[in-house]
């Protein structure tokens, strides 16, 4: 028993626990209302009893996402922008699309932790910690496997098969933001200036402005 209490004792004192999540709703739903006044949460609701089983739904992600591009991936959001239904309930969802070899560069969700499983392909899957700092941790994961990203972490995932792969992730926020790093730090509006740049990623300002022209 005493060891018991002294582990307890360990835990609340040596150990704080915090624990913070989106507020559990006060109604069965609040279909987002996105031409409402009165804002809550964001939104409006709409009122419920003119919602209709369309507002649950979303049939944008049936088809393959468009990976013709520099990275060779697309992802599919469906967030409470897409299905008005997700209005407060603190869950999102994608869809990823890959190209053979395509990538999913490296970002990170500012209000989101990512349950990512792979439905078709090989996919190499990492992200970074920030305690212990700059970690990598890194997985290849096979089709049905599930990999977490934790909330505000950099992460990234690569096909590395020789055909297309599809994932489909699921995020703790019904708005759980994305920051790409690539496009945040060289094709931010407006540029941040090249001596910054150079300095921070110890090359010239030539370099520099090459990758900016991308972005
Ligand atoms: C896919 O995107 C590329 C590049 O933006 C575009 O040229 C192409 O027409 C798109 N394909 C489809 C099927 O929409
Ligand atoms: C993928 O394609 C490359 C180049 O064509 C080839 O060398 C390699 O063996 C292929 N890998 C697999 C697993 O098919």
């Amino acid at each position: 028993m005493a060891r018991v209490l002294d582990l307890l004792w360990l835990m609340v004192v040596v150990f704080p626990v915090a624990l913070a999540a989106e507020p559990s709703p006060l109604q069965d739903f609040c279909v987002a209302d996105l031409k409402g006044q009165v804002l809550v949460n964001g939104v409006a609701c709409k009122n419920p009893s003119l919602v209709q089983a369309d507002d649950f739904y979303f049939g944008g992600i049936r088809k393959k996402g468009n990976t013709s591009n520099p990275v060779g991936s697309k992802v599919s959001l469906v967030t409470v922008e897409q299905l008005p239904g997700l209005n407060t309930l603190g869950i999102a969802m994608a869809r990823v699309d890959y190209q053979p070899w395509g990538l999913n560069p490296p970002h990170f969700h500012p209000r989101a932790t990512e349950l990512f499983t792979v439905l078709e392909g090989t996919i190499e899957a990492g992200f970074v910690t920030s305690n212990p700092e700059n970690r990598f941790i890194t997985k290849v994961l096979q089709k049905g496997d599930v990999f977490v990203f934790p909330m505000r972490l950099v992460h990234f995932q690569r096909n590395i098969g020789n055909t297309s792969a599809r994932a489909v992730s699921t995020l703790s926020s019904q708005n759980p933001g994305i920051v790409t790093i690539a496009n945040a730090v060289f094709g931010s509006k407006p540029d941040i200036s090249t001596h910054i740049l150079a300095k921070a990623f110890q090359t010239s300002n030539d370099v520099i402005d090459n990758i900016q022209l991308k972005f």
